[in-house]
């Protein structure tokens, strides 16, 4: 039995639909009653289960000898996600399948990037078998600027930096497939698209799917943040945001496509084009 956390998230979500379509026994983890009670509707195995209240994992994670590990950026992260691991361990979990981030480091000035870092030391020192997933920037950030693309923008600070952006729904399959198959213990896997874009090349890109022009707009970092928190980011995650790209995509470094999710599924990554298309009625001008 597999316990999927993030299981209405975006990766998380797309890992169930996976699973339940390859008939994979699996158990979807959530931490409100009316979440667990709409995946019964679906005829899924819900279960309730909050990294902030780590007394409620070990009855969530009861009987399942793998699990899909994910959690939101916050400052609680690491937190949540070492208290899991360790539950995990005293439940008799063999195997943690976790999303990490390919700029994971220790000393990386991004926040998330650190914390990713962390909990993958730990996780590596926790005496379970673990695989790592670390993927590049989602495509689907740029679903946060959607109004601004709308209106013929694609505002950014990233200068002529790339990003190898990887389909969210790329970084699903990859765990699908490592969660239902056996050899990849003690693996660290880098996941990217299958190009590496700057922001001038990607508004190209959006202009020719989205059927109107798209300017790149490298803006000034303080305006940048201002807009992240016009677009619901917290002050903390608008922060790191600003630093993850303007000093880190910025300054290039991003890594090149590793072509590992072919390799490990036997498809290929979702293009570029191919994300604009499947999003193209969130980028349209209003009223068109
Ligand atoms: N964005 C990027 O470009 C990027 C790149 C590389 C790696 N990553 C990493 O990818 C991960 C996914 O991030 P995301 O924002 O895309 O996730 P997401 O799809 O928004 O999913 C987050 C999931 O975590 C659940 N959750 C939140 N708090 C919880 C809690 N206390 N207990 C149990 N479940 C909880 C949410 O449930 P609710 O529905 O209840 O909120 C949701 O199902 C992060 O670790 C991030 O660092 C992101």
């Amino acid at each position: 039995m597999i316990l999927i956390s993030g299981a209405t998230g975006g990766i998380g979500g797309e890992v169930c639909r996976l699973l339940k379509a390859a008939g994979t026994p699996f158990r979807a983890m959530a931490r409100k009653q009316e979440q667990v009670d709409a995946f019964a509707r679906q005829g899924i195995d819900g279960v309730l289960g909050d990294f902030d209240r780590p007394e409620t994992l070990a009855g969530a994670m009861q009987g399942c000898d793998t699990m899909f590990l994910i959690t939101p950026p916050t400052p609680n992260q690491f937190a949540q996600e070492t208290a899991a691991i360790d539950a995990a361990k005293r439940a008799g979990i063999g195997r943690i399948v976790k999303i990490s981030a390919s700029d994971g480091n220790v000393r990386s000035p991004v926040p998330w990037a650190r914390t990713h870092a962390l909990i993958d030391h730990h996780l590596r020192a926790a005496g379970i078998g673990w695989t790592i997933l670390k993927p590049t920037a989602f495509m689907q950030n740029f679903l946060w600027f959607k109004d601004p693309i709308a209106r013929g923008f694609l505002p950014q600070v990233t200068g002529t930096g790339s990003v190898s952006w990887i389909d969210t729904r790329d970084v699903a399959r990859v765990a699908a497939t490592v969660l239902m198959q056996d050899g990849h213990d003690s693996a660290t896997y880098f996941l990217t698209g299958p190009e590496t874009l700057d922001m001038k090349e990607a508004a190209k890109r959006l202009s020719a799917a989205v059927g109107h022009k798209v300017r790149y707009l490298d803006l000034p970092t303080p305006l940048f943040r201002a807009l992240l928190r016009l677009t619901g980011n917290s002050r903390w995650m608008a922060k790191g945001l600003v630093v993850q790209f303007a000093d880190v995509v910025a300054g290039h470094h991003d890594i090149d496509p590793t072509f590992e999710i072919e390799r490990l599924t036997g498809q290929a990554p979702h293009s570029f084009a191919d994300f604009v298309r499947d999003h193209r009625d969130s980028f349209a001008r209003p009223g068109s």
